[in-house]
């Protein structure tokens, strides 16, 4: 595992030299969701691609920008799945943008999530690695990542972001963020759910969610490399999760690789309060 653990700290540090220096624009292709890929995203997919090659643990990869599993070593553990380049239509503004890895253990399934890491590549690079629990880490001048701090989400927040086009929200969606605005949180969200889950992990808590919709009733976030990654991490720093009406967004069942899942992430506090106007599965 601290074999992939630094696999991705080079990752990080080679993204993050190729979206300062790098061209922007656009492919022919389309990814499997239907985005037109950047040519940042496919750069970012090559750069992690050729990183894990020879790691003799990584059994395959799943990527956003590949169609398929791409097998690596038959003998390895672990498949990772990732997001090469999360929030990427936002390099063009500048604003923060980062990659999202979840590492199963044997097949895909959410109970064989056993780590997860993302890395913000912001005005610093840092990364988030969480096994047993979530822990910050920074790029210091010297070139390394030093440990900033173990991550906790406090029992309630005062941020509020929420995605996804409002006209194709729901009215349950629509009352549940007004609750929140009338209690006082403020709106945070950049489009980039690296960015913003992130923001709220860092400030103590709030609510995160990408909600279904008129147009996407199955939401947009992608469960093996998205969703699941954060759920862990969330839960792990005593936060809780959601599809809307779940216990947990663990009890996800993966049926294909591009899957998606509407998604809440938050303080125990907003999740509760997610089921107060949602209902709850019982
Ligand atoms: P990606 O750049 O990997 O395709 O992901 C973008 C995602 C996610 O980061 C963000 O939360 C969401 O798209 C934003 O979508 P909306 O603009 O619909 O809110
Ligand atoms: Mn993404
Ligand atoms: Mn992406």
């Amino acid at each position: 595992m601290q074999e992939i653990f630094k696999t991705i700290e080079n990752i990080a540090i080679k993204i993050s030299d190729a979206l300062k220096y790098a061209d922007l624009g656009y492919t022919d292709h389309k990814n499997q969701t239907g985005d037109t890929q950047l040519k940042l995203d496919v750069l970012s997919d090559e750069i992690i691609t050729a990183e894990f090659k020879d790691v003799k643990s990584v059994k395959s990869l799943i990527s956003e920008e590949k169609t398929d599993e791409e097998l690596l070593n038959e003998d390895g553990e672990y498949i990772v799945a990732y997001d090469p380049l999360d929030g990427s239509s936002l390099v063009d503004v500048n604003f923060a943008v980062g990659s999202i890895f979840g590492i199963y253990k044997k097949s895909l399934s959410a109970k064989n999530l056993v780590a997860s890491v993302y890395t913000i590549y912001g005005p610093r690079l840092e990364m988030v690695v969480c096994k047993d629990s979530p822990k910050l880490y920074r790029l210091k001048r010297d070139g390394e990542f030093g440990f900033v701090r173990e991550l906790k989400l406090q029992e309630k927040g005062k941020l509020n972001a929420t995605g996804a086009t409002q006209k194709g929200w729901s009215d349950t969606h629509r009352k549940l963020v007004n609750t929140l605005f009338e209690r006082g949180y403020r709106l945070r969200y950049s489009g980039a759910m690296v960015s913003d889950l992130h923001q709220v992990l860092l400030k103590g808590g709030g609510l995160f969610s990408y909600p279904a919709t008129s147009d996407a009733p199955k939401g947009k976030l992608r469960v093996s490399f998205e969703v699941l990654p954060f759920a862990f991490i969330y839960e792990k720093a005593g936060g809780a999760t959601s599809d809307g009406f779940s216990n947990s967004l663990f009890d996800i069942e993966i049926k294909e690789l591009h899957q998606t899942t509407p998604c809440f992430f938050g303080s125990v506090d907003e999740i509760e309060t997610l089921h107060q106007i949602y209902g709850k599965k019982s």
